[in-house]
This record gives structure tokens, sequence and C-alpha cells, in this order.
């Protein structure tokens, strides 16, 4: 496999957007500014022993204060298009009720500097920040924050609907349940473990909310939401790992996908207590089925999974990174998360397995026959990067090449994969999101897990490009040039080209 951006630039359609991806509470900062209100984030964060080393959010990466610098770094680089998220509390502080219009505004400015800048705006709305107020109300165990993702909607809708390229109601809801409310890793702290489901249900519906106002307001930008897909393997052919495998397949994947994709629940769930006691109406999940315009995957690994509790199975990386309760030694646990034997791992801990993005879309493209065009919204990897200093010159180098490997690898085996002939055919891959645009606060992990194509120096938050954002801007560029040379030689011979690229709609607008 080749890494060279000029060979990989030439497998790419000209259609196929190349993306970059953040969220607001991992990049903004600024928690107090400006009539933001406190999410749950900002008070798990504070507390002692919650987040690797104790580190804050409170700056980030100081994003909220050098947007335009980081856009100008964006255009800079040629990408396609950008995905962000909105910060909930800034824009309504309370999670109901009155609208922040200073928090507004700065949405406002960076969708226009971003189609000042040719870069299509991609919008999520909700990823994990929950106003404190609606986390204190129970968050997504209380049913009402459904509905109040619905009003949130509506809101983005009236401001932005006129500019957005592509709309996202709701990121990788598994990663909230599990981590949020089941394990206790993530904001809000719950350990609820199977006593969180509620949470499942809770986030698909304010998906469904989200999308139906989204759709009222009749925005011209396509619309989507995001889950994570990991395909599950068993540690070995004991037939008690295989069933491990295949429970952490419905808990992870299937509980997430099927109601969306499928307009039900997976049967195997059902033997859950609040599934027994709980059968969601018709109209929940008409509501939380509707058809999407697109279906957002976040790719980053395959996981491994044994039998039983594990003594100190969980990579340390990982173990760090989720405190204590993870590491796979919870007295009782039914299963638990083991390494692949022969892996590359990322800093995490993560396997490098680029071969099972193929696996992951060839298992979406059999299990939902109906899926509508497809966005990878978001890949990538953290690496100890290395800075190097050439004292003649002062000038600074971070030669990442494991993150232009493992880029060039899962963007390639997508590409691969649903080509003809390829195991995952059947579906319309319209993109990759790469994560992500600076190393920022990995939740739960703090500054540890550097994924960004900029370093970001803690210190003076002044951002240096590493090897990887010359490689990808590399890549774009001869995409483009290779673009420029087809509508050329078109021209020269007379003949019309076979497909017109499609647009992405908001960035003409
Ligand atoms: C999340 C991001 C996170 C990334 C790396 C995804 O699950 O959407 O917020 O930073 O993975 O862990």
């Amino acid at each position: 496999m080749t890494f060279s951006a000029k060979d990989l630039a030439a497998k790419i359609p000209p259609a196929f957007t190349l993306g970059i991806a953040t969220a607001a509470f991992q990049i903004e900062g600024a928690l107090d500014e400006d009539g933001r209100g406190p999410s749950g984030w900002d008070v798990f964060a504070a507390k002692p022993g919650a987040i690797v080393d104790d580190h804050s959010p409170a700056i980030a990466c100081d994003h909220y204060h050098r947007m335009p610098e980081d856009v100008a770094l964006m255009k800079h680089l040629g990408i396609d298009s950008y995905r962000f998220s909105l910060s909930w509390s800034r824009i309504q502080p309370g999670g109901s009720g009155p609208v922040n219009s200073a928090g507004l505004d700065f949405y406002d400015r960076l969708l226009d500097q971003l189609l000042a800048s040719g870069i299509s705006p991609m919008v999520t709305l909700y990823h994990w920040d929950t106003p404190l107020p609606l986390d204190e109300a129970g968050g997504w165990m209380n049913r009402d924050t459904a509905y109040r993702l619905g009003e949130f909607a509506a809101i983005a809708a009236a401001a932005y609907g006129d500019r957005v390229a592509r709309w996202c109601t709701v990121n990788e809801p598994a990663t909230v349940t599990t981590n949020g409310y089941a394990l206790g890793l993530h904001a809000p702290g719950e350990a609820l473990l199977l006593k969180a489901l509620p949470t499942v249900h809770h986030q698909l519906l304010g998906h469904g909310l989200a999308l139906q106002a989204l759709r009222a307001a009749n925005v011209p930008g396509e619309i989507g939401m995001t889950n994570v897909y990991s395909p599950m393997l068993p540690a070995s052919i004991n037939p008690l790992d295989k069933l491990s495998s295949g429970l952490m397949d419905v808990a992870q994947n299937r509980l997430f996908a099927d109601p969306v994709l499928l307009g039900k629940y997976p049967d195997a769930i059902r033997a859950a207590t609040f599934f027994t006691s709980f059968s969601p109406s018709d109209e929940d999940m008409r509501l939380i089925s509707q058809p999407l315009d697109y279906y957002g995957l976040n790719y980053y690994m395959p996981t491994c999974v044994a039998a039983g509790p594990g003594e100190g199975s969980v990579p340390p990386g990982m173990a760090e990174a989720m405190g204590d309760d993870l590491s796979g030694t919870t007295p009782g646990a039914p299963f638990h998360i083991t390494s692949f034997p022969d892996a590359e791992i990322t800093a995490y801990g993560w396997p490098i397995k680029p071969e099972y993005m193929a696996v992951a879309l060839g298992e979406m493209a059999e299990r939902y026959p109906d899926l509508p065009p497809v966005f990878i919204t978001e890949g990538g990897a953290s690496f100890e990067d290395v800075i190097i200093t050439d004292h003649a010159s002062g000038q600074i180098m971070i030669p990442d090449e494991r993150r232009i490997r493992y880029l060039a690898q899962h963007i390639a085996t997508a590409l691969e994969a649903t080509a003809p002939g390829g195991p995952a055919e059947s579906i319309d891959l319209k993109g990759y999101y790469v994560w992500s645009l600076l190393d920022n606060f990995e939740w739960s992990a703090g500054y540890k897990q550097p994924f960004g194509l900029l370093h970001v120096d803690p210190g003076t938050q002044e951002r240096t490009p590493k090897a990887s954002y010359y490689w990808l801007q590399e890549m774009l560029a001869a995409r483009k040039d290779a673009a420029a040379a087809a509508v050329g030689a078109v021209i020269s011979t007379g003949l019309e080209p076979e497909a017109e690229p499609e647009a992405e709609p908001a960035a003409e607008a």
C-alpha cells in the first residue's frame, strides 16, 4: 500500500469529500465567557481524578479566541469540509428557554468565515456537552432531554440553516451511554451499568426530534447522525468468547444502529431488564427511524473480546485514560476487552487494523440494505509526537509518519471496500473526515492523547503543522490538479464529462 499523497489522490473520486472534524468542548475553552452557561462536562472535569493528571478544559485550544486563525489554517490545508459541534450551553445556557445572542454570534462568524474560505460546514448539534441544568434534571436518563434537543435543533436551524451543508444530530450515543452512564468515565459520571439503558432510547429519540425540527425548518443541508462502529472479534475459538463478542456487538453497534436504520431494537437486547419492562411506542420508533440523507460512521478500530472478567488485559494507555474502573478487572464482569496479540497500537493502546475498516463497511452493508449514502465522520489516531527543532533555521518539524500511514491506509481501504467488487460495494461512500484538526482535550484522557494534524503548544497555544498536515495538503492539491486537468482534457476533446462532480450544497450558497 502506498502512502504517497499523489498516488492516494489519484484514487479519490472528484466528488468525494475530504474533511476534518472537531467538537466544541474539546477545542473552544472560554467556558465562562460571553454568557455561556456551564455544561455537565465542566463539572465532571473539575472533579479530582476524573481527568488524567487533572487536566482542565478551561482553555483547551483557545479556539473561541483563535477561530479566524484556525479557519485560515484549514483554508491553507485546502480541506473541502469542516465538521464542528455547537456548544449547546453557549447558545442556550439553560438547556431550555432563552437564547444567548453572543453565543449565536460566535458560530455565525465561524460559518461566514468557512464559506468565505470555500469550506463547506458540517454542524453536529450534540457532541456530548449537555447543559448542566439538563444533567441536573437527570441528563439522558430523563426523557425530557430528548425534547430539549429537538428545541435546540429548531434554534440552530433558524440561525444557521441557510449556511450549513450537512447536519449531524447526535455524535456517538454509544460512547455517552457506555462511558457517561454505565461506567462513569465521562460526564455525568454515572456508573449505572445496565441500568443506563434508558439513555440509549432517549438519545435516539433526541436524534429523531432534532431531525424532525430540522426538516420542519426546511433546511437545505443534508441531515444525518453519527454512530461509532467497531467490528467485534472473539479472542479465541472458545464458544464463550464468541458469545461475548456477539454481546458486545449488540451492545455497542446494533443497539444504536438498528433502531435508526431498521426501526427496531435488536432482539438480543430484549432480555435486558430495561427492555422487558419497556416497550417503545410506535411513534418513538417512527421518529427514530425517519429517513436520513446520509449516515455517519466513526471508525477507529476493531475490538477483541474475551469471556469473563479479565486481569490486566486492557492496554495500559487505555486503562490510564479510562481510569482504574475499566482495567477489565471489574469483579463479575461477563466479558472484557483484550488486546490483539499482533497489532501495532496507538498511544491510547488502540489496535491499528485498517483492514477492519473494510469489515466494518461490509457488515454495515449486509445488515442495513437500505443504508443511505455514508460519510466516515471520524477517523484518526493519537501518537506521542516528537518535536524536532532545526537549530540553524529555528524551524520546528513534527514527523508523524505513523499518523500519515494510519490515514492513508484507512482512506484507501474505505475506498477499495466500497468500489465495485469490494465487500461493501453497495455503499455509496461520500467522504472521510479526519479526527482531528488540533491536538485537543481528549475527554478523560486530557491532553495526553494528541490526534491533531496541528500540534498545539499548551503554554503559548501556538499551532504547528505536523508532517500529516503537509501530507494532506499535498494530497488535496494533487486531487484538485487532477480534476482541473480532467476538465481541461474534456474541453480540448469537446467531450462531456461522464458525471458532474456533486457540489457541496451550502459552500455555493
Ligand atoms: C469522539 C471524539 C474523540 C475521538 C477520539 C470519538 O469517539 O467523537 O470526540 O475525541 O473519538 O477518542
